[in-house]
């Protein structure tokens, strides 16, 4: 939600500063994409240089191009998902003050805007935006005036503003620094040779240096070329965590791939490979390393509650079925925003499970606060490193996905359903709900699954032509039962967030308690059927759940194992996945759903990477 860029280096490199931050707002317009714009100072300059547009970063280049910015050694960059004021080039950040001197950026809200523009508008202070963040900025200029010290006037001011924010400033009386500041919204500090970066997490600098610093909450960063220097908002010095980005900047780009979202999918073997590596001891037994919660309270756990949004709460629910199934403990999942604000029943034998790709949700963030006021234990399942989940829960289990730059999950789901048995699977193995052996076999069938995943992928073809011939689909309706149900979920999700195009996924079995009324001639219906080999005839109802929507004329896209020929009579379209156990059937099944959701969108002329209205990193309430 925003993306944030600084940096600052030796003033005889020409254009890096510039050059520098457009590369990190590249790398962060996932963030967001309202508009884009960049500030610059250097030595001599007696205002900051600066240039900012509505819409997507390439307005923003166009502009560069047509009326290029001046050399400097400062620079900071933004990237917006507008919350107050329309996405215009007058909305755009960076917000200037005091003169034109001073230009601030912005990501998170401040709540306390109205209050303190009151206050400054008395004081005959003049705004040019609508935003808050420019209310930001004519107070750090205020404070200014009376330090004239850019650290000490960004202490002042953090201090008087509620909400969650990351500001950035920087002032043309001090061309050879930046400043930042953070609370409950994300900021980490890139550390380079002779030149320092910030950025709203690491891919903004990772082109530059891999070594980065985590600052904690309520933290103010001043670099220059040659220093980094911490304090909290109380002005007492202060401590970033240093730490080395396990992942280059090659890792971040295409690939060849004509999108994100098709090198992400094809990512999947590995990212679940990566998630299962090193999970193991030599005997076997599994040791999550990072999951540093005190064994005798795992053992005393009486309720798992998963809190998480979007698709990753979709990978809790799939979690819930594996985990009460082999731990015989209850689980409850509920979206992170819902579970914050209705008194939820949590004690201290409670383990609260938060499932984040970013690590920065501020909904799943504040669930995770709340449940740990109320005397909970946290472990969150995340993907991005140094991010501020993981520092605020009692333990992390770190998913291996690598970067994920589409706005819509995809590798992150099926690595955070990997992760999440594998917290499953250690809980059964240390209450003593599984023997060694039988965790042993379903290791396996989990280290089974990044071939399979492949074997998916490489039958696209046919998931993608099919989505091609869809094209003027209006509405496209998913079911599924167990494991399936969150599956046709993530489905309906992605078609949603991709196509623009009206999804719902329903568990087949409430069917014929409603949904079943939508069915009508050629109504595309995706169907996820379970393995013919599990349990409890789920295939067989299924089956015929598939029969009933096909005698109202619902034109029937089942998904069904290699080798499943009870579904053959009832499928207008057939998408073959290789066979797996029921629980490990999502990581296969979500596939054909994700090309599908891509080609639909692609073959629409849509973008799939920045679907429209969304952003990746969701950092407001
Ligand atoms: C946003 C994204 C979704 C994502 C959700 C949760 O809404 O658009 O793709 O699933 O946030 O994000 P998280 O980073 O917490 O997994």
């Amino acid at each position: 939600m925003c993306g944030i860029v600084g940096y600052v280096g030796p003033s005889e490199v020409s254009g890096r500063p510039l050059d520098v931050v457009l590369e990190g707002l590249r790398r962060l317009e996932y963030r967001g994409y309202d508009s884009a714009g960049v500030a610059l100072v250097g030595p001599g300059s007696p205002q900051v240089a600066s240039a900012k547009k509505a819409g997507k970063l390439a307005n923003l280049l166009a502009e560069l191009e047509a009326n290029p910015l001046p050399d400097a050694s400062a620079a900071v960059g933004h990237t917006r998902w507008a919350t107050h004021g329309g996405p215009t080039d007058r909305n755009a950040h960076p917000h200037l003050a005091d003169g034109g001197r001073l230009a601030v950026i912005h990501n998170g809200i401040v709540e306390n805007f109205a209050a303190l523009k009151a206050e400054l508008l008395a004081e005959g202070v003049t705004f040019l935006s609508d935003t808050d963040t420019e209310v930001a900025a004519q107070l750090i200029s205020r404070a200014y005036a009376s330090s004239k010290d850019l650290t000490v006037a960004m202490t002042e001011v953090a201090r008087m503003l509620e909400g969650t924010f990351t500001l950035l400033a920087v002032h043309a009386e001090h061309p050879g620094t930046v400043v930042g500041a953070r609370h409950d919204s994300p900021l980490v500090v890139g550390l380079g040779d002779g030149e320092n970066f910030l950025g709203s997490d690491v891919a903004a600098f990772v082109a530059h240096t891999r070594e980065a610093l985590e600052l904690g909450q309520d933290q103010v960063v001043t670099i220059t070329p040659s220093a980094v220097e911490v304090i909290g908002f109380d002005g007492a010095p202060a401590q970033g965590k240093r730490y080395s980005v396990d992942w280059d900047a090659a890792a971040a780009e295409k690939g060849g791939f004509g999108s994100f979202m098709d090198k992400e999918i094809h990512d999947q073997p590995q990212a679940v490979g990566d998630t299962l590596l090193g999970r193991t001891d030599l005997d076997g037994r599994l040791v999550l390393d990072d999951l540093k919660i005190d064994e005798a309270v795992l053992r005393s756990v009486d309720k798992i509650i998963v809190v998480a949004c979007g698709t990753a709460a979709y990978a809790g629910h799939v979690a819930k079925y594996a985990i009460e199934h082999w731990c015989r403990i209850p689980v409850e999942v509920e979206l992170a925003h819902e579970f914050r604000y209705r008194d939820p029943v949590v004690t201290e034998k409670t383990l609260v499970v938060a499932i984040t790709q970013s690590g920065e949700t501020m909904d799943t963030l504040m669930a995770v606060r709340h449940a740990r006021e109320q005397g909970a234990k946290v472990v969150s399942i995340v993907n991005t490193n140094g991010s501020t989940i993981p520092r605020e829960s009692d333990a992390v289990l770190y998913t291996h996905a690598g970067p994920e730059i589409a706005v819509a999950s995809t590798k992150a789901f099926l690595s955070q359903i990997t992760a999440a048995y594998l917290l499953g699977l250690y809980l059964a193995q240390l209450r003593g709900n599984k023997f060694p052996d039988e965790i042993a076999v379903l290791m396996d069938e989990l280290r089974d699954m990044p071939s399979k995943i492949q074997a998916v992928i490489d039958r696209g073809d046919h998931v993608s032509a099919t989505a091609l011939s869809m094209r003027d689909a209006t509405s496209v309706l998913f079911l599924g039962r167990h494991v399936g149900f969150p599956v046709a979920l993530e489905g309906a999700l992605k078609l949603k967030e991709l196509a623009y195009i009206h999804a719902e996924g329903f568990a087949a079995g409430e069917l014929k308690h409603g949904p079943i009324a939508l069915i009508e001639e050629g109504q595309p219906v995706f169907v996820v059927v379970p393995s013919p080999r599990g349990r409890d005839s789920l295939h067989s109802k299924v089956v015929s759940n598939i029969q009933e929507i096909r005698a109202r004329g619902a034109r029937t896209l089942v998904i069904a194992e290699d080798g499943d020929e009870a579904v053959l009579p009832y499928a207008d379209e057939i998408f073959w996945i290789p066979q797996a156990p029921t629980l490990m059937q999502p990581l296969l099944a979500t596939v054909p759903l994700q090309i599908f959701a891509m080609a639909l969108a692609t073959a629409k002329g849509l973008d799939v990477d920045q679907p429209r209205n969304l952003a990746k990193s969701v950092t407001v309430e």
